[in-house]
């Protein structure tokens, strides 16, 4: 296993099968040490830059909820425009700057390869939160963590990825840990947002059984899990060309029970339209302890990252 501290987390092709279990243990001791208390005092007075050039709910706040738990302290912003990105400060000068104040930086950024960027310059060990419709290796783990809670463990599952799969960075992470456990996968997309080419003639060059079909409901049948993601509307030049796709896919609650009723849904969220709100209630209906699980996997990446597990 890669001792990860010190280390900078980009991409989820970084990891083996052994960092994913060892990450996935360290986060189930977490959890279960919060479940008699609020936090931990393992990082208290470490600092956490949350750097968030792009919009975010939960990635951002899981990162400080995980610091917080972890006993450490948070600085950052949420917007480029509340930054000096909005009076031309590049990248690099706003990352060498920000790593004289914290001990570790987790980032968003529009643009593909910004992590790696920041990473280049910042002494302080980068978390990609998200750059462009790159990568997003820390929502991989997340997704991996509650595959295994939920299906009892991740080997073999039949694992359906439908939605964007040309701009969603958290796909394009999610694969490189799925190659690890022999997973089957599926992949629904609208022919303009199938998943770039050279991503599946690698998953299949490790050996990994992926098939492509525009028909979530032929993909369903026989699935353990389904992947749902949102169509990225920021990420299209052409709006109407959004407005035409996105619609494509959505899952109701009569699909579930009629083609899969054993299915885990699972989705990284926000939702636009692409499942009905009538699944929430049901017990296939994975995407909120999905929200929970990545506060867990974040505690595990910052303290492995900081050298204090
Ligand atoms: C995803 C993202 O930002 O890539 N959200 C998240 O981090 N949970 C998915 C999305 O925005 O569609």
């Amino acid at each position: 296993m890669v001792d990860l501290k010190g280390k900078d987390i980009l991409d989820g092709a970084q990891f083996t099968r052994e960092d994913t279990e060892h990450i996935m243990a360290v986060a189930d001791d977490f959890r279960r040490r919060l479940q008699d208390r609020p936090s931990l005092d393992l990082l208290h007075g470490y600092l956490l830059a949350a750097l968030f050039f792009e919009p975010s709910t939960r990635t951002r706040l899981s990162f400080e909820t995980a610091m917080h738990r972890l006993g450490g302290d948070v600085i950052g912003f949420s917007s480029a425009e509340s930054s000096s990105t909005s009076k031309g400060e590049t990248l690099a000068d706003t990352i060498r700057t920000v790593d004289q104040y914290a001990d570790i930086i987790a980032m968003r950024h529009p643009r593909i390869g910004s992590a790696q960027e920041a990473a280049d310059v910042a002494e302080a060990p980068v978390l990609n939160g998200g750059d462009g419709a790159g990568q997003h290796p820390t929502q991989a783990l997340l997704d991996l963590y509650t595959i295994r809670d939920e299906c009892g463990a991740v080997d073999g599952k039949t694992i359906v990825l439908c939605g964007d799969l040309k701009n969603g960075r958290t796909v394009h992470a999610g694969v490189e840990l799925y190659k690890h456990y022999g997973c089957k996968l599926i992949l629904v997309a609208p022919d303009q947002l199938r998943m770039p080419a050279d991503i599946v003639t690698q998953l299949r060059g490790h050996g990994m059984q992926v098939e492509e079909t525009p028909s979530l409901e032929t993909a369903l049948a026989g699935a353990d899990v389904l992947y749902m993601t949102r169509i990225q509307k920021e990420r299209f030049a052409d709006q109407s060309e959004y407005e035409q796709l996105k619609g494509s896919y959505i899952l109701t609650r009569e699909m579930v029970e009629r083609i899969c009723p054993k299915l885990t849904v699972l989705h990284p969220l926000p939702r636009v339209n692409e499942i009905t709100t009538d699944v929430d209630a049901l017990p296939n209906a994975a995407y909120f302890r999905q929200v929970q699980n990545g506060v867990y996997i974040r505690m595990a990446l910052i303290a492995l990252v900081m050298g204090k597990v």
